[in-house]
């Protein structure tokens, strides 16, 4: 397994190109089962979850092909195409390795009647069950059943209904599999409480672009008209606003002055309001967000939320770079039960760090020192990363597979704006 290496001390400046959002392309990729039209997705990332999930798509019957574009670019432009459904089955083997498949269920669901998809497990931030995925499925007329690690959904003969659903939880991935099967149902499906990140809105304008009928994108409450069918389409993935966030904090631990070229102001105003209390400038400029820190670095309180609160998927970057306020500051994870793993392994560097339960406590240190440390989950392998570029000395990150799921081509980024960083093959 590879390993990432860093020197740390070297202050990041120039320019990061942002990649397409992953939790994006995730949501937008199986949109191609929805119509037997080509879908063109533009600036979709190269990351390993991508690459699964179009694996995934061929398991349908449907083709993918990678319009040419140089290998050192960013981004892919991907054709997908299921002219014809050749299987409604989502297998254990393949789900157990990305739970994003779970959102193969509507679609399959909307455009041929059934659909039978692996119950995906937990993972290490969380158990992360999908009831509210069925139960708005169900509300839309699904008939649904549980049996032997998977589940079944069948649509009533003469299609599904449509039907009104309030989430008692916010959730994006219900959200999601909930608006891929109204737009091709008989009637009007009403969502209340749904999820409002800007992936959700992504993945609505997206379904309007392929014909869909949605009233009040971007508010918790949506109205879904169902249509006959829905038609290819090219469309181009938003930016990804956490591998913004993420070197927002990178570029701020090491007192840097980094453009974040491709960033959107509003998608992270939560994150930048969080980085300005802390002490650090974000200006928006013409291609992106121009980060800089130059002066003390100051502690703050910070609660996750769903969206516009502060996304839960920035928690373990802001806090390594808490860890070097002067001050003490309090976060709180209000989404998920299990996401402090980070915390371990920050204090391997000599983070000061409490956790109670959702609550953990983070007294500011004046050094961290370069350590081996393990990856654990996505977001908190980038913690180690951004601990590791303001620590002294070196810093061997492993089980950096979490990494590649998330962040395109993070070592090349980093190190063209000045990090001393490089991944080396395992023994
Ligand atoms: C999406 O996960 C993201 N993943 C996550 O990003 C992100 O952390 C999360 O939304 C919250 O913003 C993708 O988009 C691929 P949820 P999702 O359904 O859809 C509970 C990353 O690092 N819940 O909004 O699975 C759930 O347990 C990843 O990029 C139920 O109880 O999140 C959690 O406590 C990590 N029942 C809360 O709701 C359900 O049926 C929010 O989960 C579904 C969810």
């Amino acid at each position: 397994m590879d390993k990432i290496i860093i020197r740390g001390g070297k202050r990041l400046s120039g320019t990061i190109p942002i990649s397409g959002a992953k939790n994006a392309a995730l949501t937008l990729i199986p949109c191609a089962l929805l119509t037997e039209e080509p879908l063109t997705l533009r600036n979709l990332p190269r990351l390993a979850d991508i690459d699964g999930f179009q694996h995934l798509m061929t398991q349908f019957g449907a083709s993918t092909t990678v319009a040419g574009k140089r290998p050192e670019d960013f981004g892919r432009v991907v054709t997908m195409e299921a002219p014809r459904l050749t299987s409604t089955v989502a297998p254990y083997d393949l789900v157990r390795k990305m739970r994003a498949s779970i959102l193969v269920l509507g679609p399959l669901l909307a455009r041929a009647g059934e659909a039978t998809v692996s119950l995906p497990g937990g993972c290490a931030i969380g158990n992360r069950p999908i009831d509210l995925h069925l139960k708005v499925l169900e509300a839309l007329g699904a008939e649904i059943e549980l049996a032997q690690g998977y589940v079944r959904a069948a649509a009533p003969d003469g299609g599904l209904p449509g039907g009104d659903f309030t989430f008692p939880v916010v959730s994006v991935g219900a959200t999601e599999n909930a608006l891929m099967t109204a737009v091709l149902a008989n009637g009007t499906s009403r969502l209340f409480n749904a999820a409002r990140e800007p992936e959700i809105v992504d993945l609505c304008n997206l379904l309007v672009a392929m014909g869909a009928e949605i009233e009040d994108i971007g508010s918790g409450d949506l109205t879904i008209h169902g249509v006959k069918r829905l038609f290819g389409t090219t469309y181009k993935v938003m930016p990804d606003r956490i591998e913004a966030g993420s070197y927002a904090c990178a570029a701020a631990i090491t007192g840097g002055d980094v453009l974040l070229e491709g960033a959107k102001e509003k998608e992270m105003a939560a994150t930048l309001h969080a980085l300005r209390n802390i002490g650090v400038i974000c200006e928006v400029e013409k291609t992106g967000i121009r980060i800089t820190a130059d002066g003390p670095l100051k502690p703050v309180n910070l609660s996750t939320a769903p969206y516009p609160g502060l996304a839960t998927d920035m928690q373990a970057q802001l806090m390594a770079l808490l860890c070097r306020a002067e001050g003490t500051s309090v976060l709180t994870e209000t989404i998920f039960e299990n996401r402090y793993m980070h915390v371990p392994e920050l204090a391997r560097m000599g983070a000061h760090i409490e956790t109670s339960g959702r609550t953990a406590i983070v007294h500011g240190v004046d050094r961290m020192t370069g350590a081996e440390v393990m990856a654990t989950d996505l977001r908190a392998s980038m913690s180690l990363i951004i601990a590791g570029l303001a620590a002294e000395g070196e810093t061997q990150v492993r089980r950096i597979y979490h990494l590649d799921r998330g962040y395109e081509r993070l070592e090349e980024k980093l190190a063209q704006a000045g990090a001393d960083i490089e991944r080396i093959g395992d023994e």
